[in-house]
C-alpha cells in the first residue's frame, strides 16, 4: 500500500518537471526566435545602411547601374521575396502555436489528440517546397546562361585583369596598354552596345574582382582563366574591392571601374599609347630613380625599365590613386610613398628604399612627369 502510494506521488511529480521542462523547451524557442530575428535585422539594416550610407552610393547593390548587376538584381530580389515570404508564414505558424498550446494549468492530466500519417498535409509539404525549389532554380539558370552565353562583338574592348597581392595589373592586348587599378571601359548605350570582356588571372593567390554596381563577385584564381564582362551605361567612376580574402592588405586592394561618355574612350587609349615623355627638367630624379632597383619591379615605356612586378608606371599621373586605391595620388601621398610604402601599406612588396629626403624628392619630380 506504501509503496503504491509512493510510485503514485513519483509519477505526479515526474509529470510536474516534464512540464516544467516543456515550458523552458518553448521559452528557449521564442528566445531563439527573437535572437534569430534581431540578428537578421542587424545584418539586413547594416548592409541596407552601408550601402546607402556611401556618399554617392557607388557600392550599392540595389542601385545597379549596368548589366549584368542589373540582372543579378532582379534575381536576388524574387529570391529575396521568395524566402521572406516562407519565413514569415513559418515564423509566423511558430509563434502562434507556442502562444496557443502554452502551458496551462490542469493540462497535466490530458494528452493533445496525436495525429500520425495525414496524406494530404504529408503532399502539401513535399510537392510546395519541390515547386518553389524548382521556379528558383530555372530563373537562376536562366540567368546563369543568359550572363554566360554572351558573346563578345568583333570590336569589343577586352581588357585581362590580374590580381597581384594588393593591386590590380590591368591589360588591354590589342590595344596594347598597361595600367593599374583603375579600369577605363567605354559606357554602352541603346544605339551602340559596347561591353567590355574580361579576363581574370591572378599571379599569387586567390582574390575576387568585385564591383558591386557593375556585376556579381567573380573570382580570380591563379592557374586558371576566369571571365566575365561589364556594360555600364552611365559615365562616372564606380568603386569596387577584391572580394576574397588574400593576406595582410586584402582591404586595401580596391579597384575603380571609370566608364567614358562616347569618344572620350578613344582619347584615353590615345593617351595612354604614348610611351614616356622625357622632361629634362626631371634628370635628376630619372637617374635615382635607374641606379636603383626601382626599374627591376617597374615599366616605364620608352625606356630600360622594363621590370613586372609591380605596377606600370608610364602614366601614373594619370591615375587617381596610388597603393591600389589606399590613398589619393597627389605629389605629397607621392613623397610619403616613396619615402616609406611600408608606411602607408603594411606588407606591401615595394620596400623602403632607403633613398635621402633629396632623393626622393628627386624621384617624386621626375614620376610627376609621367603624365
Ligand atoms: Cu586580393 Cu583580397
Amino acid at each position: 500500500m506504501r509503496s503504491c502510494q509512493r510510485l503514485k506521488s513519483r509519477l505526479l511529480l515526474l509529470r510536474v518537471s516534464t512540464a516544467r521542462l516543456r515550458l523552458t523547451y518553448q521559452q528557449g524557442i521564442l528566445r531563439g526566435l527573437t535572437l534569430l530575428t534581431i540578428s537578421a535585422a542587424w545584418i539586413v539594416i547594416g548592409h541596407i545602411e552601408s550601402a546607402f550610407g556611401n556618399p554617392g552610393g557607388i557600392t550599392n547593390i540595389f542601385k545597379p547601374l549596368s548589366q549584368p548587376a542589373q540582372e543579378i538584381k532582379e534575381v536576388s530580389l524574387l529570391v529575396i521575396a521568395i524566402c521572406t515570404t516562407i519565413f514569415l508564414i513559418v515564423a509566423g505558424l511558430l509563434v502562434y502555436t507556442i502562444v496557443r498550446y502554452r502551458h496551462r494549468a490542469g493540462d497535466e492530466a490530458s494528452e493533445p489528440p496525436q495525429i500520425y500519417g495525414s496524406n494530404q498535409i504529408e503532399l502539401a509539404w513535399t510537392v510546395l517546397p519541390i515547386l518553389i525549389v524548382f521556379v528558383l532554380i530555372l530563373v537562376t539558370s536562366r540567368t546563369i546562361a543568359d550572363i554566360q552565353n554572351r558573346k563578345p562583338a568583333s570590336d569589343a574592348v577586352h581588357a585581362t585583369v590580374i590580381g597581384h597581392q594588393w593591386w590590380w595589373e590591368i591589360r588591354y592586348p590589342k590595344l596594347g596598354i598597361v595600367t593599374a587599378n583603375e579600369l577605363h571601359v567605354p559606357a554602352s548605350s541603346n544605339n551602340n552596345r559596347e561591353p567590355t570582356f574580361l579576363k581574370l588571372e591572378s599571379v599569387d593567390v586567390a582574390h575576387s574582382f568585385w564591383v558591386p554596381q557593375l556585376a556579381g563577385k567573380t573570382d580570380v584564381i591563379p592557374n586558371r582563366e576566369n571571365r566575365m564582362w561589364i556594360e555600364p551605361t552611365q559615365p562616372g567612376t564606380y568603386l569596387g574591392n577584391c572580394a576574397e580574402y588574400c593576406g595582410t592588405q586584402h582591404a586595401r586592394m580596391l579597384i575603380r571601374v571609370i566608364v567614358h561618355p562616347p569618344g572620350e574612350f578613344e582619347r584615353w587609349v590615345a593617351e595612354q599609347k604614348r610611351v614616356a615623355t622625357e622632361d629634362p627638367g626631371a634628370l635628376e630624379g630619372r637617374t635615382v630613380f635607374f641606379a636603383n632597383s626601382c626599374v627591376s619591379c617597374h615599366t616605364i615605356r620608352g625606356t630600360s625599365a622594363q621590370g613586372l612586378f609591380g605596377p606600370d608606371l608610364t602614366h601614373l599621373m594619370s591615375r587617381e590613386t596610388l597603393a591600389s586605391g589606399a590613398t589619393p595620388n597627389t605629389p605629397a601621398t607621392l613623397r610619403a610613398w616613396i619615402r616609406d610604402p611600408q608606411q602607408l601599406k603594411v606588407g606591401c612588396l615595394m620596400p623602403n628604399m632607403q633613398l635621402t629626403d633629396k632623393e626622393v624628392d628627386q624621384v617624386v619630380a621626375y614620376l610627376l612627369t609621367l603624365k
